[in-house]
């Protein structure tokens, strides 16, 4: 069965409702929004197609941060025209959606480590897999790694869960992992107080030089975030033979499989394919994914 039939099924339009907003530093948004629809359908990895009013316009793809209790939560960062509009919408405000689109995360339910790296924008569905872990009982050990050089649009504090120490030192931690038990860490270029000063590949790295692992098949890292920093992930996750996957992004127009302006190519069993990342992704198998030239 191919990944695109496995979710089609499953895809509702609908009007959700914004029911909380909130507006971190350097235009950065989270919305809650009443969609009970895609909420129920929803599972980490996957992506709701938001238009900024009701009518269905301009949609722009948004990667799910939560979904429950009929509600979906998005993080999402003002760019363009689209998330400018969507960020002047107040609370009661009716808007369009389409979804949940796209492959899920779908980690190894036997996996000893699973390690999460996101970067940006990336942050969101990472959070969603490690909470739905979390909710799920899962036995394996969990580490979130995260990177922003804009203030992180999440609270921040100093870590309670244990953490291999680095050096330098990233003291602080997300709130929202450390409140169910899962570590995490966090790196900036920016300056931003408690984090690793770099890049959260880098921190990562040092993470892991500290760390002896059995098992290595075992091990899975997932991640999402900008192209560079995947490509590192990946690079990382070859090197020491973990599994895992990609979460990727592309520029949109219909997001339903429709006009495959988001294929890249992918490596299949049988050679080179282009795959849609709206509907056969956007999570892919870490080792399928091309960067760059394809090397
Ligand atoms: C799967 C996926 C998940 C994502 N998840 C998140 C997330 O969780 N948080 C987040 O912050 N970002 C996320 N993004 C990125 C987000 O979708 C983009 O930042 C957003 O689409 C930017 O829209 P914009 O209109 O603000 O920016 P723009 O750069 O103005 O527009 C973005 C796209 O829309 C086109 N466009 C703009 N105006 C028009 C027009 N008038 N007519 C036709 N086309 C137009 C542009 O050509 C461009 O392709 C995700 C992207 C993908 C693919
Ligand atoms: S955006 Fe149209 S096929 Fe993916």
């Amino acid at each position: 069965m191919s990944p695109s039939s496995r979710t089609r099924g499953s895809l509702v339009l609908e009007t959700v409702r914004i029911i909380a907003r909130e507006s971190y530093p350097a235009g950065q948004y989270h919305l809650r929004l009443e969609a009970p629809r895609i909420a129920e359908r929803a599972r980490p990895g996957m992506f709701i197609h938001l238009s900024s009013d009701a009518s269905g316009g301009f949609r722009r793809p948004m990667s799910i941060l939560g979904a429950g209790q009929g509600a979906l939560e998005i993080l999402f960062k003002t760019v363009g025209s689209g998330t400018r509009m969507l960020s002047q919408r107040a609370v009661g405000t009716r808007l369009s959606a389409i979804g949940p689109i796209g492959t899920p995360f779908e980690p190894d339910p036997e996996a000893t480590w699973i390690l999460a790296v996101g970067g940006g924008t990336g942050i969101p569905p990472l959070i969603f897999l490690l909470e739905r872990l979390v909710a799920l009982k899962t036995r394996s050990h969990l580490a979130f790694f995260g990177g922003s050089e804009l203030p992180f649009p999440f609270e921040t504090h100093p870590r309670h869960t244990s953490f291999p120490a680095v050096d330098p030192p990233a003291s602080r931690s997300l709130a929202r992992l450390d409140r169910i038990g899962v570590p995490s860490a966090l790196a900036s270029r920016a300056s931003l107080p408690g984090t690793y000063p770099g890049y959260v590949t880098d921190l990562f790295s040092r993470w892991l030089a500290q760390k002896s692992f059995t098992n290595r098949d075992r091990c899975q890292v997932f991640s999402c975030g900008p192209k560079p920093l995947m490509a590192t992930v990946q690079e990382i996750a070859r090197g020491r033979g973990f599994g895992g996957a990609l979460c990727l992004e592309e520029n949109m127009a219909c997001a339903v499989g429709g006009c495959a302006g988001c294929a890249v190519p992918i490596r299949e069993p049988g050679g080179l394919a282009m795959r849609r990342v709206c509907v056969d992704g956007p999570v892919f198998p870490i080792e399928r994914v091309i960067f760059g030239d394809g090397v």
